[in-house]
């Protein structure tokens, strides 16, 4: 067998992102390029993603991050063994510039297609940086998703539980924006947390009484706004302290809830007594490292191995496209020109 090289598209978001992945005769992955272009400054005016703004930038911007990933990577198009697009789940337009663009250049080179859906992308990068084998338990969190997967195959997922509301990465960008920070809010919320108290709030920790490992966000961030709005009627406003205690508090409530159901989940998990255990991140969320280590000091307690892929590797990005393509293509699945592009689509 030789190895097989993918370019991978991914538009869903507000990333445009393009990539060549070879996947070794061994199953080892490799990265020979992964080009992200963020449109975070178009979309900041606006205090979130423009759907429509997204959708003409990934136009605009597909091609010359293709152009960038080949010779980046020293591959001439007609070189590659496939092109892998996200097909879904996400912002239409954007799914569809990707789809288009992809198909074009299939068509064109006369190589097979491959749509892949977005949150496998995410649920198999372990296996691109790691080699991981199935199967492995799986915690994607976002500023679109939450939800623990088992994974058994490229295609074969079986979701545990997930969020009833809110994302936590939504609840993080609503915080920073109920608190004046910039978005994306994440990374502000965790660098404003890093000198505040998390006693110095007492926020809910919603869900935690049911079984299961189902979550919810949405009460929390409205936690938040109460919590401001009471320091702002008595004092007039917020000072940076303030900011920094409502931070350190949030942050610390979505830690409490993610490690307690992430320890539900394994425990799950592992009644199906999977040779070396892997609890393993992905998403943007997971770039957070208060829930990072709380998550890994989980794992170290029941004995499963944590694994958080590079950061560059866990927000959106096509590498993992490329990767996903590769694997269902080894599988012996590909597409045709009918390939749709779907806003929604459960794993
Ligand atoms: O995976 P991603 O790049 O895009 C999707 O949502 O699919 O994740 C972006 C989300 C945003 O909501 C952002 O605020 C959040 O991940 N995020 C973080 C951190 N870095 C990014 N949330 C908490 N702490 C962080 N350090
Ligand atoms: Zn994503």
């Amino acid at each position: 067998i030789q190895p097989l090289t993918f370019l991978g598209l991914e538009s869903s978001c507000d990333d445009t992102a393009a990539a060549v992945v070879r996947r070794l005769p061994d199953g080892r992955g490799e990265i020979l390029s992964s080009v992200v272009a963020g449109q975070a400054a178009l979309h900041a005016a606006y205090g979130g993603v423009v759907p429509e703004i997204a959708a003409r930038a990934h136009a605009e911007k597909l091609d010359v991050c293709v152009d960038e990933a080949l010779s980046e990577a020293g591959f001439a198009l007609a070189d590659l063994d496939g092109i892998a697009v996200t097909a879904g789940p996400g912002l239409i337009g954007g799914v569809l510039s990707g789809v288009m663009c992809a198909k074009g250049l299939a068509a064109g080179a006369g190589l097979p297609l491959v749509g892949v859906n977005h949150l496998a992308g995410h649920a198999l990068t372990p296996r691109l940086t790691d080699g991981v084998a199935f199967p492995y338990l799986m915690l994607l969190v976002s500023g679109g998703h939450c939800q623990f997967l088992i994974a058994s195959g490229p295609e074969t997922y079986t979701r545990l539980g997930g969020t009833i509301d809110d994302a936590p990465g939504e609840a993080f960008d609503k915080v920073a924006r109920l608190l004046g920070l910039p978005q994306p809010g994440g990374p502000e919320v965790e660098r404003d947390a890093q000198s505040g108290n998390i006693r110095a709030f007492s926020l809910p920790r919603p869900l935690l009484d049911r079984p299961g490992c189902d979550m919810s966000f949405s009460g929390l961030k409205t936690a938040v706004l109460r919590a401001r709005d009471g320091i702002v009627a008595e004092k007039g406003g917020l000072t940076r302290q303030d900011r920094a205690d409502l931070c350190a508090s949030f942050q610390a409530a979505v830690c409490d809830v993610l490690a307690e159901k992430s320890r539900r989940a394994l425990e799950q998990y592992l009644e199906s007594a999977p040779e070396t255990p892997v609890f393993a991140v992905a998403g943007g969320v997971s770039a957070n490292r208060a829930i990072r280590s709380g998550l890994e000091n989980l794992c170290r307690g029941m004995g499963v191995r944590f694994l958080a892929p590079p950061l560059t590797l866990c927000t959106d990005n096509a590498a993992m496209i490329a990767w996903a393509g590769l694997e269902r293509f080894v599988g012996g699945a590909s597409d045709g020109m009918d390939l749709a592009a779907r806003p929604r689509w459960p794993l």
